[in-house]
């Protein structure tokens, strides 16, 4: 069967990343998920002071900065920053808080384009986050765009975080996210919108396995699709 590249677009908390992350395993396909990159990016800037106004501080950062993604004994695929896990710390709302900013710098942006792409040149990858078929592969074979109500996507985020043993007010985490929305959509670089041949998903009412179910289906489609396609 020919592979293809799954884009899987949308807001914060909308289940991008559990729905990119069984697909892949379903199919086989690797799961990149590149919100964990400017996560990174972010942690880094926290943990070293640098201004993100600032290009040349911002070049030298990127430059010291290595991310790769390695899949774990669980087949998990986990984000490391110069050799260390940084799974952990990159979910804190330190981090969540500033992120968005960092998002919006070019060079940044940039650069982890790149090394986005570079990844999918195989093809067989999911790759979820806010650009990536507008952006990163406007070509991709399958584009979804997830959607939910924000009640319900912060609910899910408060969930998450106690997972991870951290108590934030659902109040918090609703301002947290109509922030990001805004930054993320209303940036120069790359702004955050649906790719006119992207499938939107509302995943307001539906459960985590009707979600991947559909987005299965769909690339099952485009596989075939693209498996029988005269060369
Ligand atoms: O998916 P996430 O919530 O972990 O992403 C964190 C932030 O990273 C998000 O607020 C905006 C930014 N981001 C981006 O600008 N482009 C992407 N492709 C993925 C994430």
């Amino acid at each position: 069967m020919q592979k293809i590249v799954i884009a899987i677009d949308g807001y914060s908390a909308c289940g991008k990343s559990t729905t990119a992350k069984e697909v892949a395993k379903e199919l086989g396909y690797r799961y990149i998920d590149s919100g964990a990159m400017y996560r990174a990016v972010t942690l880094y800037f926290l943990d070293h002071l640098v201004t993100p106004s600032n290009p040349r501080e911002v070049m030298k950062a990127l430059f010291a900065i290595n991310l790769e993604f390695r899949v774990n004994a669980k087949g998990i695929s986990e984000l490391f920053m110069n050799g260390v896990n940084v799974e952990k710390p990159i979910r804190k709302m330190r981090v969540s808080e500033n992120v968005s900013q960092v998002s919006t710098v070019k060079e940044v942006r940039e650069a982890m384009v790149a090394l986005q792409r570079k990844l999918g040149k195989e093809k067989g990858i999911v790759m979820d986050g806010r650009d990536i078929g507008t952006v990163v592969f406007p070509d991709a074979e399958l584009k979804a765009f997830l959607t939910a109500d924000i009640d319900v996507r912060a609910y899910r985020r408060q969930q998450e975080l106690l997972e991870k043993d951290e108590m934030v007010d659902i109040d918090e985490i609703i301002q947290n996210l109509k922030q990001r929305d805004q930054i993320d959509s209303t940036r120069k670089e790359s702004p955050l919108k649906k790719a006119a041949d992207a499938q939107t998903i509302d995943t307001t009412h539906i459960t985590v396995e009707e979600q991947v179910d559909e987005v299965i289906r769909m690339a099952l489609s485009k596989i075939v699709r693209a498996t029988t396609r005269p060369k």
